[in-house]
């Protein structure tokens, strides 16, 4: 399967378009459609259901995107987030260094320049005067808004480590080379969480939030066979990290990254120390004791999972002879519940078809449609993984029954309309195999 077909589908349907479109577009940047801003929303509340909300030692923060500038140089941002760029001195295209083999240009052949470092934070300015005084960075990453209030959030929520802090938001950097629809761009989310240890402990945490992790995309419906973890080489290695593994998916243009958990050691906390004068050790009240924590990131991009599991959920199979695209998403990440349709459109159908679409409306988010065929209609679903289509025909205008059909099985029981918001419910809670 291609990316081209993801990203028709993603446009056709209204998943994900251009940015700016109408204009020509901007470069990697993306918009969410309709079911596109449901399926994200639900991939990153499930993240932050269980990543901040279900643990007893993790809390969440939203910090500012904006930052004060020394917080970039203590977090070593503004001398060491750079990655190598050559310019083709023919053609004027810009390549990352180390994303070329050779020393000539993969276009058009052309000489290459030295490579120097660029670096990859936006920078803007405050207030009304442009001048390096008022330079500000749009954040590269959301951990810092978490590290520099760790204090805040260790006094307020009262945690003991290890704990940590998870936080979801806009990240911006301004890749050299983005691409891959959704995969590299320069605007987007992340789900980050800093989980605090005592230092000693940290390889223990650092094997547990892999595996934590990586059940986590399991849990979603992932296939086990397009995941695996990747250590990183020393080479590799961010300037904050003692160790780094990724988890990695199979995409169509290969196994890349998916989500990063490094070991950040104490780097963090103890440069934010240095640069601000504030003191940020823990105080251990069982051992007596101050010190650095520890930092385990699980890193991932909002982003970058949400088009994970849409590849992953993309089939092709047959329903009566007639092919079918199918999106077999998790029921808890399907973007839309439930469709409604009316068999026919008379008898009263339409209009009963749209009371049954409110009642169930009011817990889940629906669909109603009602035109064209029934077979039509279900592949209009099927193509936004919708996992649950409810019918109104005649013997519902008799005795207030309706149709309910499976999207993977496609096989459909019958129930009652008092019953249909319960079994919805049940069937999104239970266990999910494709
Ligand atoms: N705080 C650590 C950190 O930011 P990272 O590996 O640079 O680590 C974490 O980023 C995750 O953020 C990546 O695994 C990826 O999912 C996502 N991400 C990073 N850069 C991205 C980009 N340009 N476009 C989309 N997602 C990106």
């Amino acid at each position: 399967m291609s990316m081209e077909k993801i990203v028709n589908l993603a446009k056709r349907r209204g998943f994900a378009y251009q940015s700016s479109e109408i204009y020509g577009g901007l470069a990697s940047c993306w918009d969410y459609g309709p079911v596109g801003v449901e399926l994200k929303r639900n991939v990153k509340d499930a993240w932050w259901r269980e990543m901040a909300q279900a643990r007893r030692d993790i809390v969440g923060i939203d910090s500012s995107i904006l930052m004060h500038p020394r917080v970039w140089e203590a977090s070593g941002h503004i001398e060491g987030f750079t990655d190598p760029l050559v310019d083709c001195k023919s053609c004027k295209q810009r390549f990352r260094a180390d994303h070329i083999s050779g020393d000539r240009c993969p276009e058009c052949g052309g000489e290459l320049t030295a490579a120097r470092r660029f670096n990859l934070m936006f920078k803007t300015f405050m207030g009304p005067v442009e001048d390096t005084a008022s330079t500000v960075f749009l954040r590269p990453e959301t951990a810092q808004g978490i590290f520099v209030n760790f204090q805040n959030v260790q006094t307020a929520s009262r945690q003991k480590i290890p704990f940590g802090i998870a936080q979801v938001g806009k990240s911006f950097r301004n890749e050299i080379t983005p691409g891959n629809f959704l995969f590299r761009t320069r605007e987007f989310e992340q789900m980050e969480m800093e989980f605090f240890v005592k230092p000693g402990d940290d390889e223990r945490w650092f094997h547990y939030w892999q595996e934590e992790r990586l059940s986590w995309y399991l849990r979603y419906g992932m296939r086990r066979e397009n995941l695996r973890i990747r250590p990183h080489g020393a080479d590799e290695l961010a300037h904050y990290a003692k160790a780094c593994a990724d988890i990695e998916y199979h995409f169509p243009f290969g196994w890349s990254e998916l989500e990063g958990i490094a070991n950040r050691t104490d780097y963090d906390l103890r440069r934010h120390t240095e640069y601000s004068g504030k003191d940020l050790r823990y105080f251990d009240e069982e051992a007596r004791e101050r010190y650095f924590p520890y930092v385990i990131e699980p890193a991932a991009g909002a982003d970058r999972a949400t088009l994970a599991f849409l590849v992953d959920a993309y089939y092709e199979d047959e329903v009566e002879g007639e092919p079918r695209v199918v999106l077999r998403f998790h029921p808890k990440l399907a973007p839309i519940k439930a469709a409604v349709f009316p068999l026919l459109r008379k008898d009263g159908q339409p209009e009963r078809a749209l009371e049954v679409r409110d009642i169930v409306g009011a817990h889940f988010p629906v669909h109603y449609d009602q035109a064209g065929s029934i077979g039509r209609r279900y592949r209009r679903q099927d193509e936004i993984g919708t996992p649950f289509g409810v019918t109104v025909d005649h013997q519902t205008m008799q005795d207030q029954t309706v149709t309910l059909r499976d999207r993977d099985s496609t096989e459909q029981a019958r129930l009652p309309i008092d019953r249909l918001v319960d079994e919805i419910r049940r069937r999104i809670e239970a266990p999910f195999t494709r």
